[in-house]
């Protein structure tokens, strides 16, 4: 695939992605493999939406993942994975044994009875068997929809129903750090709701005791033992649905945003390749987790689709101590580092001592990803990861667009801190104005849509078209609409400024206020809830929920932050909470968020105009308990 090298080719490409959008990618998807080619390149209205890409062909995701590449690359590392114990093995897979163990787990689901279009839950710590099981599920044509082990039964289950998962596949357990998180049992209380489980496939990661049902559970080594290593990838039609990934929104409940297969593969092959400016042969480590969207496309289908070694580390940043990154980096000679702005302030706030001794000298290329990367954190990552010569990709995207829509191409494009920079090639971001009109030149500020598609694009939520059209293409008509507000400067570089509905981003994890509050008001003595985000130094944002209660009862507070955890998951909890006698309401029941937004950041210096609230004196008294 032709890589973009220098900035001139870089504005060339860009101008010939938007004059002839449909010939730019047919040239890009011929780069991969194809048993049957596509009738139409693109077939598209925003209205709809209906969004088609190369139908009419056919592909398979992980035979260009793996097969394509065995020719030349059979004994090249695919995967290197560390464990969260430094003292533990590595283990590394070539292409070539990957490929077994993906065709072999392919073979396990297909005897289990698993069909093209069947859904596949992956509920997974960080080990390459998350990994063998997604390509195994491209691989046959079911749809992986593969949950963060971080969320709770409660949750796990909800996502389950959502989309009718057939099997299950898990771990008996995970150590995080010193911590052992128990995924079996939290799945087998989840399974207990989830009428559509057929079977729950247990990798034996920890050799810890689970709870076995007959019939229903298996044991991942006891299948793979029985199971021929051969396994032809099934034909799918480019528009046939590839994953489901729920994520957060503004309200209700979490999403499955569906991607399919054609586009996907093409774009998220096309971006890795060209934003990082992979070499052959390189190193690639990214820190997501398989259970996001980053972890998905830049962590597996990315970098195997390049023939790229990808690292897939187990543990957390902390774990034994705040030089693990550093140690890993220099361990595995790694070239290319992509990680969240969140994780770079916790360590930049850990010291430098910790780069003492290690070798980073390997690395060329540093990537950020999943919030706004403030100057200052940008500053210390370039300078202290990177030694001053390593190109900061800051790339922006969502789970939404499947791969990176706004970033720097390393190397090519001239970097500015903070900023994610320029559309890549296909792109078309536009800033709107309140009234929905696109706003015109430089220097502006305004809400961030896109107005032509991209084949990476989100088709659909998994059993709800109306309510994508409704979340993505009805505020503005004719574009997707992000979520996001940018700014354009006077050079036309975008910075992103983060989230314009009620969606907070607490460490690069998108949280709906509104899942948080109904979790709140779950407890027996809440009456109602508003969460709302507010800056924090290492986190990007934290939660802050204003919480009205029936009567005082010992930890109460502890007590909703349990409920919060219990419900969505940990990561969730809400680090500040006061008990509020009322909230700011205007007469016809909205809360102003607004208002509670500004004391939660602890700056009420100008509230804005609160006539139209129904009881302003309860601003007042708000103010009061946050101690304002
Ligand atoms: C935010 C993660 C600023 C943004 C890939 C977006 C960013 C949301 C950046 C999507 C960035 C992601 N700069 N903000 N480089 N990258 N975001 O779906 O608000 O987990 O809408 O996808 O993260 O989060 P998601």
């Amino acid at each position: 695939m032709q890589q973009i090298n220098s900035f001139e080719a870089y504005i060339k490409a860009y101008q010939d992605s938007v004059e002839n959008p449909e010939q730019f990618w047919s040239a890009v998807a011929n780069n991969f493999h194809w048993t049957k080619p596509w009738e139409t390149s693109l077939e598209w209205n925003f209205t709809e939406p209906n969004i088609k890409w190369f139908a009419g062909g056919e592909t398979n995701l992980s035979y260009n993942c793996l097969d394509r590449h065995l020719a030349t690359k059979a004994n090249h590392t695919a995967i290197i994975f560390e464990p969260n114990n430094p003292d533990e093995k590595v283990r590394k897979l070539t292409y070539q044994e990957l490929y077994i163990e993906v065709c072999k787990f392919a073979n396990v689901l297909q005897s289990l009875g698993v069909k093209k279009g069947d859904r596949v839950c992956i509920y997974m710590p960080m080990v390459p068997e998350g990994a063998i099981a997604m390509l195994a599920c491209a691989r046959i044509g079911a749809i992986h929809s593969v949950v963060f082990a971080g969320f709770s039964a409660t949750s796990l289950a909800d996502r389950i129903n959502d989309s009718a998962c057939k099997i299950l596949i898990t771990a008996d357990a995970v150590y995080r750090g010193d911590k052992l998180v128990a995924l079996k049992n939290i799945a087998d209380e989840a399974l207990e709701n989830c009428p559509s489980i057929e079977h729950c496939i247990i990798y034996n990661n920890r050799n810890e005791t689970v709870n076995i049902v007959p019939n229903r559970d298996l044991w991942w080594h006891d299948q793979m033992n029985i199971i021929s290593a051969e396994n032809l990838s099934v034909p799918m039609d480019a528009e046939a649905p590839l994953f489901i990934l729920y994520t957060s929104g503004s309200t209700g409940k979490p999403k499955g945003v569906l991607h399919t297969t054609g586009g996907y593969m093409i774009y998220v092959g096309y971006t890795f390749l060209n934003v990082f400016n992979y070499r052959d042969e390189e190193i690639f480590w990214c820190t997501a987790d398989i259970g996001w969207v980053t972890g998905h496309s830049y962590l597996i289908y990315g970098p195997l689709l390049n023939g790229a070694t990808t690292i897939m580390f187990e543990g957390v940043p902390n774990y034994p101590n705040a030089g693990r990154f550093w140690e890993m980096v220099d361990k595995h000679q790694v070239n290319i580092f992509y990680t969240a702005p969140t994780a770079i302030r916790a360590l930049e706030a850990c010291g430098t001592q910790w780069f003492e001794g290690k070798n980073l000298s390997s690395l060329r290329v540093l990537g950020s990803v999943g919030e706004p990367i403030n100057e200052e954190a940008w500053q210390w990552y370039y300078n202290n990861v990177g030694h001053s010569n390593c190109p900061i990709v800051d790339t922006w995207w969502q789970t939404e667009t499947g791969g990176i829509l706004i970033s720097p191409i390393a190397g090519v494009t001239p970097l500015k801190p903070a900023f994610a920079t320029l559309p890549l090639p296909g792109v078309q971001p536009v800033l709107m104005d309140t009234e929905g009109n696109e706003i015109e030149g430089n220097d502006v500020e305004g809400n961030l849509c896109i107005k032509f598609p991209w084949p990476g694009m989100s088709r659909s939520l998994y059993g709800d078209h109306e309510r994508f059209r409704q979340t993505y293409y009805n505020t503005y008509q004719n574009y997707y609409f992000t979520g996001d507000g940018a700014r354009r400067d006077a050079e036309g570089y975008y910075r992103i400024t983060g989230r314009v509905d009620d969606v907070i981003n607490v460490s690069g994890h998108r949280i709906g206020t509104g899942e948080v509050e109904d979790a709140i008001n779950g407890h027996a003595s809440v009456v109602e809830s508003a969460v709302v985000g507010y800056q924090h130094d290492i986190k990007g944002q934290g939660i802050f929920a204003f919480v009205i209660i029936t009567q005082h009862e010992e930890n109460l507070v502890q007590q909703i932050k349990d409920i919060v955890s219990k419900i969505i998951g940990p990561f969730a909890r809400p680090e500040k909470i006061i008990i509020v006698p009322g909230l700011p309401k205007t007469r016809s029941g909205k809360i102003m968020r607004r208002i509670l937004r500004k004391i939660a950041e602890g700056d009420v210096s100008n509230l804005g105009d609160t006539s139209t609230l129904l009881d302003p004196g309860v601003v007042e008294e708000i103010k009061r308990l946050a101690g304002l």
